[in-house]
């Protein structure tokens, strides 16, 4: 039975876009398979501590040589990483902010993407000397954007720096580049038509994406 870890990112914890489409995935996947597993991971509520010098040391001192305070400092990266571990689908709701990931979004990835956890380094690799741990998850980014014109093609795809970031750092999470999918909303900020279709338009892909993956998932 697939775990699906459902993570929002977006600081408004109302009215929030990419909240709504994260919730419309779950609830049409649940609809199609109602006994699958949701771990909820909501960064507003419970948000991830930066990284600190006492963590990288703690980070990179082996397991059996940590002391308790190390394994304090590591305790909210350790509970992260057994969430990731056990989902097979990742739904990421979040919104774009100064065009790349909110910041709690990005204290996440630095709080799970930990040598020893979720990557192995090794210097006889050569020039690529980090290997992910995880394998064959999917990766459904859902997100939200005041402005408009940011798929690749867009009057801002050079801009866009949260998509592409996100799939960067997904080789770690265990995740390939042709097992994300992503769908966004735009033109937040004009509040006008445009808005309501790119709205719908997103809404009606979020549900086609939740029932095709459920469905590939029951073969
Ligand atoms: C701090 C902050 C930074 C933002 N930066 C951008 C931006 O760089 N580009 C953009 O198109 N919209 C930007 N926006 C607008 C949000 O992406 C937009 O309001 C979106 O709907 C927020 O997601 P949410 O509805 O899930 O909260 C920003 C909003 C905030 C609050």
């Amino acid at each position: 039975m697939p775990s699906i870890l459902h993570l929002d990112a977006s600081a408004r914890r109302s009215r929030s876009i990419s909240r709504t489409l994260s919730q419309t995935f779950i609830d049409t996947w649940l609809a199609a398979r109602p006994d699958d597993q949701v771990i909820r991971r909501d960064l507003a509520i419970d948000p991830p501590p930066h990284v600190t010098e006492e963590w990288i040391a703690a980070a990179f001192t082996p397991t059996e040589q940590r002391d308790m305070a190390m394994r304090d400092r590591l305790s909210w990266s350790d509970a992260a990483i057994d969430e990731l571990s056990a989902a097979d689908i990742l739904v990421f709701g979040t919104p774009m902010y100064n065009y790349g990931m909110p910041s709690a979004l990005k204290a996440w990835f630095d709080q799970v993407v930990r040598v020893g956890r979720t990557f192995s380094f090794d210097l006889s690799r050569g020039d690529w000397p980090l290997e992910p741990v995880l394998s064959g998850k999917r990766l459904v980014v859902l997100s939200a954007r005041g402005e408009f014109g940011f798929a690749a093609e867009g009057l801002r795809g050079g801009w866009n720096h949260l998509d592409p970031h996100i799939a960067t750092c997904a080789r770690y999470l265990g995740v390939a580049q042709d097992a994300i999918e992503t769908v966004a909303v735009e033109y937040q900020e004009f509040g006008d038509e445009r808005h309501a279709r790119s709205r719908d338009l997103a809404a009606t892909q979020v549900k086609e994406l939740a029932i095709s993956l459920a469905a590939a998932f029951s073969q």
